[in-house]
């Protein structure tokens, strides 16, 4: 079985981040979103992944490389514009050939993973297997009505009177016919060709196609608020490991990584969190929940429940919470007149304590 996972899209929801680089890039817990899903691939042992870019597709290459860091090997794949899963599939079909394959989308993360749900694909092999969960609220995804035994009866892209709470959550198990019905839809009214629009063509042919419900936690991170979730569920996932120093005067509680090369001084690292390497922490407290990139320098800085990418600064402020610090981003406290001095990239989103 191969991979095609999808990493286009414009990523406007996580402006101003992806401005400079691709969504799928962004680190939760210190890793890309793209990372954590070839590693979900590879528990499932699939190896050869196909990769779908669209907008600054060498960010995505400088990232992975050719993937043998990982253990896997990687396909690019370019598209030249969102224009609906389908499509990535259409554009894919040399890399996939008439293998089986898994698609996953690129900043979905599916922390149980879906192990057993490949295994019974694969021992079964029918024509579509759709992963679902049961959502709040399924208007703003595609919705499988499935029977007592799985089995798929009708899949609608948004609807807006849904008939059931089952969402396709973005990882889906297919068999080559699904490049028949790729080829056989049309354009949705959002000017995309679907794949739930795909898949329902097979279940209206008469294929078989059946849904698995994943139970555990699932999120989309197409917005900040989702990324900084996502940041703490994976970092309550964390094991300690503290390659880098801690000097005497420094206090590390609950689970912390400190990356080698990191530094901590005269400070208090609450966990859950992880110092990236070469970071320097001084006479700060960080955490919990909060995830500091390579080399970034904090001094006398409070900061809880927040990302800070690589080589960004935070100095003499404290009470940072719920914040996502772009890379080479600087935040430094004011001159003694005490007004906020503001140099803010374009999209980007202020909150101050007035
Ligand atoms: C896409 C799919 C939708 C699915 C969702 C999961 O929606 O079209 O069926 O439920 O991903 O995240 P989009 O993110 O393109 O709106």
């Amino acid at each position: 079985m191969k991979a095609l996972v999808l990493s286009g899209g414009m990523g406007l929801r996580l402006r101003p981040f992806s401005h400079s680089t691709p969504k799928q890039l962004i680190p939760l817990a210190n890793k890309p979103v793209l990372v954590h899903v070839v590693e979900a691939l590879k528990s499932l042992d699939v190896t050869e992944i196909g990769i779908v870019v669209g907008d600054r597709p060498e960010k995505i290459a400088e990232a992975l490389g050719d993937g043998s860091e990982l253990g896997v090997r990687l396909t690019y794949i370019q598209q030249d514009a969102p224009r609906g899963l389908a499509h990535c599939v259409a554009i894919s079909r040399d890399f996939l050939g008439d293998d089986d394959f898994v698609m996953y989308l690129g900043d979905n993360l599916l922390t149980e993973g879906v192990v057993e749900m490949a295994r019974e694909f694969r021992a079964h092999r029918p024509a579509a297997q759709l992963v679902v969960h049961q959502v709040a609220d399924p208007r703003e995804f595609g919705v499988a009505e499935v029977d007592r035994t799985g089995r798929v009866l009708r899949l609608v892209e948004k609807p807006e009177n849904p008939v059931s709470d089952l969402a396709l959550v973005g990882v889906y198990f297919f068999t080559p016919v699904i490049h028949q019905a790729v080829a056989a839809v049309e354009a949705s009214t959002r000017g995309e060709l679907e794949i739930t629009d795909a898949i329902q063509w097979l279940v209206a042919s008469g294929a078989d196609v059946q849904a698995r419900t994943y139970t555990g936690y699932w999120k989309d991170a197409g917005r900040i608020e989702d990324v900084l979730a996502c940041n703490r569920e994976l970092l309550d996932r964390l094991k300690p490991a503290v390659d880098g120093e801690v000097d005497a005067e420094s206090e590390l509680i609950g689970t912390v990584v400190v990356e080698a090369g990191a530094r901590i001084v005269r400070s208090r690292i609450t966990g859950p969190a992880v110092v990236g390497a070469g970071a320097l922490i001084e006479g700060s407290s960080i955490g919990p929940h909060t995830s500091i990139g390579e080399d970034c320098l904090l001094r006398e800085a409070q900061l809880s429940d927040t990302i800070v990418l690589d080589r960004a600064t935070v100095q003499g402020v404290r009470s940072i919470r719920g914040s996502v610090i772009g890379r080479e981003a600087s935040i430094t406290s004011a001159d003694a007149d005490a007004s906020h001095r503001l140099i803010v990239g374009d999209h980007a989103r202020v909150e101050v304590a007035a």
